[in-house]
């Protein structure tokens, strides 16, 4: 694991939006994986940054959706297809033909989950990107999920869909489900980048970088993985052991 400590967000931002550039420097047809929320926010606007400047060309780049809600229409504002289009893709000259959605108006929901993991399993994303829950989610995968869970549907705990409501009219409203990646589907990428930013991850982060693996912190799922690089701000790290 290597992590990378910077002083803000914004310099966080920055530096994982040059690894991705690098990146896609050293292989155009790059695989790139795609969370939403607001830790990689300003890293998807320095990507649309350098495109803008000619810096960056996503003509060949591949990218796949993390997670999404379910039901929601891909067109509400609140759909993380939304989130991606309108912080990212719409904004860059990536093809739409290489846009992997999850399919959140599915009639087959199963269906979905089993054609997206077998997708990601035929070709493994070159690079993940995540962000952390405060209670070390990665994906929808929330405490106790399995180690070697697939993509598939997740239940949403009752306090999770009363937070989500606040964006919906109502709480009945509001999606009770989510499609997501399993923790081994996420591990079976080439290279993950965690994005961490803020106090309120300093314990997440703290599991992942001192502690044990533990299912009650899915994130410490990712200290098996060989090709991991943590990008946190000092906030973030606030709680870490001098000796790391
Ligand atoms: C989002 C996702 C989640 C978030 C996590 C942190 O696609 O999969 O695991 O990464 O909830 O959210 P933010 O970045 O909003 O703090």
């Amino acid at each position: 694991m290597m992590v990378i400590i910077s002083k803000n967000y914004n310099e966080m931002s920055k530096r994982a939006a040059k690894l991705v550039i690098d990146e896609i420097l050293k292989k155009p047809n790059l695989r790139l994986g795609c969370p939403t929320g607001q830790t990689p926010s300003g890293m998807y606007k320095e990507l649309v940054k350098a495109y803008k400047e000619k810096k960056a060309d996503f003509s060949k780049v591949h990218a796949y959706m993390l997670d999404e809600y379910y039901p929601i229409k891909k067109t509400s504002k609140n759909s993380y297809n939304y989130y991606l289009n309108d912080n990212f893709f719409n904004h860059v000259n990536i093809k739409k033909e290489n846009i992997n959605t999850i399919n959140p108006e599915s009639k087959t929901p199963k269906k979905e989950c089993v054609n997206y993991e077998k997708k990601l399993r035929k070709n493994p994303v070159d690079i993940q990107i995540l962000g952390v829950g405060v209670n070390g989610h990665i994906g929808f995968n929330e405490p106790n999920s399995n180690f070697n869970s697939k993509t598939r549907i997740v239940n949403l705990t009752e306090s999770t869909i009363k937070q989500n409501s606040r964006f919906f009219k109502n709480k009945e409203q509001a999606p009770k489900q989510t499609i997501t990646l399993g923790i081994e589907t996420i591990m079976s990428a080439k290279k993950i980048i965690l994005l961490a930013s803020g106090k309120n991850k300093t314990e997440a982060i703290k599991h992942l970088i001192n502690e044990k693996e533990d299912k009650s912190w899915p994130v410490t799922a990712l200290r098996k993985h060989k090709n991991l690089i943590v990008i946190a701000d000092k906030d973030a790290v606030s709680l870490l052991r001098q000796s790391n």
